[in-house]
């Protein structure tokens, strides 16, 4: 027998995250399996702002949270993945996994070559393909045009900043700190970086981007920030709400000002997106961000929480702020 820890739901989550909506609980699993059968142990997991809203929706109490994680293979009935294969896999927060049916339970590994196997969860992976498809497919930038993007030293939103600088615009970034506003300038090459607990966005958008000429807007955070970026827009501006972390421990009802009136005045196209839309394309993100990240154009940060036991305060970090780029558990 393996002992394997997960991480269950132990009460709704409602508001802020507590460390009491998280149960640890073991679980034996038997090492003899069957035929197409393997047992995998993570290596690394991801804790994502998508969890919480998804916990919401689709998870009950008891049951584990779910998630990525990349694994390696410890014990393998399955010719297709020996013993020590890396695999990458939608199992949850566990540290060990009893896969039954490989070609279902297996999702397609990225072409990694020497890059850190951590990135099938980041740049690689999911928040990656993010940043690639939600801004290029539906802010459509154009070399010379101004983008700004909030979350912008997070997982997706400074990959965004970078994508845009690849295409040749005017990048804008806000942030909660000075320390991920210097990041984000002075590393990342955005042009301009404003601490949004310090600076006011309407402030800091006459400076940056005067006389409304903000082409394209990446939203990360939504709330009273995306109503006011909204009234800084060039007419028939491309808006692509991504997320709204600022709402997610929200339980009130939002309430005005609300942004229909910037949207009509400025004739904007506003369109939210879910990353997996694009998934049959995928691997076409997964080659450009991988050629720019070998040519030095994408460069990326991980926040590492090592050990399994800190997963939830991992999680909880998230909504305070706490990772610069991509939050990783390390086993
Ligand atoms: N649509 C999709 O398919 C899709 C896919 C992936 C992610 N997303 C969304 O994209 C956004 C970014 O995700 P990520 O993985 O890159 O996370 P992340 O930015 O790496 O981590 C979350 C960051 O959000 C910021 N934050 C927390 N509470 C905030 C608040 N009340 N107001 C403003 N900022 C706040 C914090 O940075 P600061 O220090 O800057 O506040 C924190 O570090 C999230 O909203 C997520 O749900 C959507």
């Amino acid at each position: 027998m393996v002992l394997c820890k997960k991480w269950t739901l132990a009460k709704p989550f409602i508001g802020k995250v507590t460390p009491d909506n998280f149960k640890l609980v073991k679980e034996d699993i038997p090492e003899k399996l069957n035929d197409g059968e393997l047992l995998c142990e993570a290596v690394y997991l991801t804790v994502d702002p998508y969890m919480r809203v998804g916990a919401e929706t689709g998870n009950a109490v008891g049951n584990t949270l779910f998630g990525e994680q990349i694994a390696k293979v410890i014990v393998s009935k399955n010719a297709k993945y020996p013993v020590g294969s890396i695999v990458r896999m939608r199992a949850g927060w566990r540290t060990h996994t009893l896969v039954k049916d490989a070609e279902k339970e297996i999702s397609r590994s990225a072409e990694m070559g020497d890059l850190p196997l951590s990135l099938m969860l980041g740049a690689m992976g999911m928040p990656g393909m993010t940043a690639y498809f939600g801004f290029l497919e539906l802010c459509q930038p154009k070399a010379g045009e101004t983008v700004v993007v909030s979350g912008a030293a997070g997982a997706v939103g400074s990959l965004v900043g970078q994508i845009a600088k690849i295409k040749g615009c005017k990048v804008i970034g806000f942030a909660g700190t000075e320390e991920k506003c210097k990041w984000i300038k002075e590393e990342l090459g955005f042009d301009f970086a404003y601490n949004y607990k310090k600076t006011d966005v309407d402030t800091a958008l006459k400076e940056a981007a005067p006389d409304n000429s903000v082409d394209c807007y990446f939203d990360n955070v939504g709330g009273m920030f995306t109503v006011k970026v909204l009234t800084h827009m060039k007419t028939f501006g491309r808006v692509s709400i991504c997320g709204s972390i600022s709402n997610y421990n929200d339980t009130s009802v939002p309430t005005g000002p609300l942004p229909f009136f910037s949207i009509l005045k400025s004739q904007l196209r506003v369109e939210g997106f879910i990353v997996l839309r694009w998934y049959s394309r995928w691997e076409e993100g997964e080659t450009a961000m991988r050629q720019w990240i070998k040519e030095g154009k994408i460069k990326y940060k991980e926040h590492v929480t090592e050990g399994f036991e800190k997963m939830p305060d991992a999680f909880m970090g998230l909504f305070e702020g706490r990772n610069t780029g991509k939050a990783i558990i390390k086993m």
